[in-house]
């Protein structure tokens, strides 16, 4: 069995993790800026948001095909339980949140753009729908800044409490690893 994770895996880990920066500061920020400017907040915001949704599948497949390699020291039992729920809901919750965004800009049923390039789009609005998705979305967007927050400090908990490899089998630059 692989002591790290892949190369692929560990890239894709770091690339969501800069996409979701960015996905959260492009609405976080948009109101800081000039009104024409404020398009172009929504389009990185929904273009990073999709990459994010393909990348998050992508990985999910993945984790499915190839079991997670081993901690070493090995945490509790109850750790390890806990850390297996932490990951689900990051899996579910980054899968979830931009499928929401896209049915809530399907269903605006207007012209919209994502990469340059102008989305489908329903034929007619349905704002009674884009009104509880976009509940929805914001909701999951705030969960999501707890759960990023409990992530990183279960990995810095691992690091400097525990002391075991968690964090460093997620750093680039280690011998023994497959694509
Ligand atoms: C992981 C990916 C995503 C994250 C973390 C995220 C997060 C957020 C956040 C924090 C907001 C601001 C909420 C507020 O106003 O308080 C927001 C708004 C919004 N998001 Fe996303 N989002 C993601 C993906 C997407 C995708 C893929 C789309 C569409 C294709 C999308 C469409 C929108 C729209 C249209 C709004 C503005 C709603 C409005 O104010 O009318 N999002 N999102």
């Amino acid at each position: 069995m692989r002591s790290t994770w892949s190369g692929l895996q560990i890239a894709i880990h770091w690339l969501v993790f800069l996409l979701v920066v960015v996905t959260y500061c492009a609405m976080e920020f948009r109101g800081m800026a000039p009104r024409s400017y404020r398009p172009w907040f929504n389009i990185v915001h929904v273009s990073c948001g999709i990459t994010i949704l393909v990348l998050m599948v992508t990985r999910l497949l993945l984790r499915l095909k190839t079991p997670a390699p081993p901690i070493t020291p090995k945490p509790s039992p109850m750790l390890t339980g806990l850390a297996h729920l932490g990951h689900l809901v990051i899996y579910v919750l980054f899968i979830a949140l931009p499928l929401i965004g896209l049915l809530m800009m399907y269903n605006r049923g207007g012209n919209w753009i994502a990469f340059g390039i102008t989305m489908p789009h329903a034929a007619e609005a349905d704002f009674d729908l884009v009104d509880m998705l976009k509940a929805y979305h914001v909701t999951l967007a705030m969960v999501g800044y707890y759960v990023i927050g409990l992530h990183a400090l279960a990995a810095l908990g691992h690091h400097y409490i525990f002391k075991d490899d968690t964090l460093k089998r997620m750093l680039p630059g280690r011998r023994n690893r497959s694509l």
